[in-house]
C-alpha cells in the first residue's frame, strides 16, 4: 500500500477522559513525522454515514490535551452495519457500510484511525474487511477491550471513583452507615475492583464473582463486631443480583451494544437493610465517571497510542489496534481480536490481593 496523504480520525462509542489528547496526538503525528492531512469526523460513525466532517490542523488540537468529552462528538449508537430505517411492517435494520466507504472515496482518504471500545472496534474489523484501511485506539473506561492490558480513560474513571470512595468515606463512617456505591463496568468489574482497592471498600460486588446478600450482610456486621460500624459496598452496574441477574434500566436500539445497565446500587441497597442493623445509603456514581480532565496517565496513554496508530498506517499496516502489553505499545490484529470482554479473572492476582485486605465480594461466609 502506498503511503497515506489523507486520512480521518473518528472518536466512536461512549465518551471518556483522554479521546481528546489522542486525537490531537493523531493530529500532531500525522502532519510532523508523516506529512499527512487529517479530517475529523462528527459524532462517531454517524459523521460518516451522513458526511460530518472537519479539518483538522495544529490549531484545532491546540490546547486540548486536558480537555475533557471529545471535541469531535461521540455516538453509542450508530452502526453503519445496523441502521434502523422505517418499513410498514415494523422496525428494520439496513446494511450501510456502503455510505462510510463511499464518504471516505468521497474525501480521498486513505486510512481511518477509529478510537472506540469493543463494539466500535468490531464495526472498524467489519470496514476493515470492505477495504477500508482502519487503525484502532481501544478506549473506554470499562478497561474491558480485549487485547490489551489498559484502555485510554480507565486510569481517569478509577480516578474519580478513588475520589468519590474516600468522599462517601468520611460521612459513612460519621453516621454509621452502609454506603452502597454504582459504578460503572458492564461486562467487566475493573473499576469496581481498582477503586476498591484504592479506596479501602470494605464489600466489592463485581460481574464476574457471583454473590450472597447474606455473606454480604455477614462480613458487614462482623466489622461492626470489630468495631468498624460503617461500610462501603461498591457495586458493579452488571453485577448479577443473586436470582435476579442484571439490572436493566433501558435498551437503546441500533446501539451496537442495545443493553443500557443501571439500578443495582438501589436493589443491593434495599436487600441489605432487611439485613444489617444500620441504615444503608446509595449512590449512582453514573457519567460522573466519563467526565472532567484526564489524568496524566490517560494523557501520556493517548500520546502514545495517537502516535502509534498513525505510525501504523504510515507503515502500511490495516486492521489491527495499538495495544498496551506491559509497558510497551503494540500492534495487535482486530480480527484475532477474543469476542468476550477482558474480564477480572476471579481466581487472579488483583481478587486475591483484595481478599487478602480482607474485602468481601459476598462469596463467602
Ligand atoms: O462503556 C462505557 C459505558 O460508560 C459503560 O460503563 C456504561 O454501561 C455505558 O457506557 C453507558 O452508556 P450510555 O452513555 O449510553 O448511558
Amino acid at each position: 500500500m502506498p503511503r497515506p496523504q489523507h486520512i480521518g480520525v473518528v472518536t466512536a462509542g461512549g465518551d471518556c477522559p483522554g479521546m481528546n489528547a489522542a486525537v490531537r496526538a493523531v493530529v500532531k503525528a500525522a502532519i510532523t513525522r508523516h506529512a499527512m492531512r487529517v479530517t475529523g469526523f462528527l459524532d462517531g460513525f454517524s459523521g460518516l454515514l451522513t458526511d460530518q466532517s472537519r479539518p483538522l490542523g495544529f490549531d484545532d488540537v491546540a490546547g486540548t490535551v486536558a480537555l475533557g468529552g471529545t471535541m469531535l462528538g461521540a455516538s453509542n449508537r450508530d452502526d453503519p452495519f445496523r441502521v434502523p430505517v422505517e418499513r410498514p411492517g415494523g422496525p428494520a435494520y439496513e446494511d450501510r457500510s456502503h455510505v462510510v466507504l463511499a464518504t471516505v472515496a468521497r474525501h480521498g482518504l486513505e486510512g481511518l484511525v477509529v478510537i472506540g471500545g469493543d463494539g466500535s472496534l468490531t464495526i472498524a474489523r467489519r470496514l476493515e474487511a470492505r477495504g477500508l484501511p482502519v487503525v484502532g485506539i481501544p478506549k473506554t473506561i470499562d478497561n474491558d477491550v480485549p487485547g490489551t492490558d489498559v484502555t485510554l480513560g480507565f486510569d481517569s474513571a478509577l480516578t474519580i471513583a478513588t475520589d468519590a470512595l474516600d468522599r462517601l468515606h468520611t460521612t459513612a463512617a460519621s453516621h454509621h452507615r452502609v454506603m452502597v456505591v454504582e459504578v460503572m463496568g458492564r461486562h467487566a468489574g475493573w473499576i469496581a475492583l481498582e477503586a476498591g482497592l484504592a479506596a479501602g471498600g470494605d464489600v466489592v460486588l463485581i460481574p464476574e464473582i457471583a454473590f450472597r446478600y447474606e455473606a454480604v450482610a455477614a462480613g458487614i456486621l462482623a466489622r461492626a463486631r470489630r468495631g468498624r460500624r460503617f461500610s462501603i459496598v461498591v457495586v458493579a452496574e452488571g453485577a448479577r443480583c443473586p436470582g435476579g441477574g442484571t439490572v436493566v434500566r433501558q435498551i437503546v436500539e441500533g446501539s451496537p451494544e442495545p443493553v443500557r445497565l443501571g439500578g443495582v446500587g438501589a436493589v443491593v441497597s434495599h436487600a441489605l437493610e432487611a439485613l444489617v442493623s444500620f441504615e444503608v445509603r446509595y449512590v449512582v456514581l453514573g457519567h460522573v465517571q466519563r467526565g472532567g480532565s484526564p489524568t496524566p496517565f490517560d494523557r501520556i496513554l493517548a500520546a502514545r497510542f495517537g502516535v502509534a496508530a498513525v505510525g501504523a498506517l504510515a507503515d502500511g499496516e490495516s486492521g489491527v489496534m495499538v495495544a498496551l502489553r506491559g509497558q510497551r505499545v503494540e500492534r495487535t490484529r482486530l480480527a484475532a481480536m477474543s469476542p468476550e470482554p477482558r474480564r477480572v479473572d476471579p481466581h487472579g492476582e488483583h481478587v486475591a490481593t483484595a481478599r487478602g485486605i480482607g474485602t468481601i465480594f459476598g462469596d463467602e461466609g
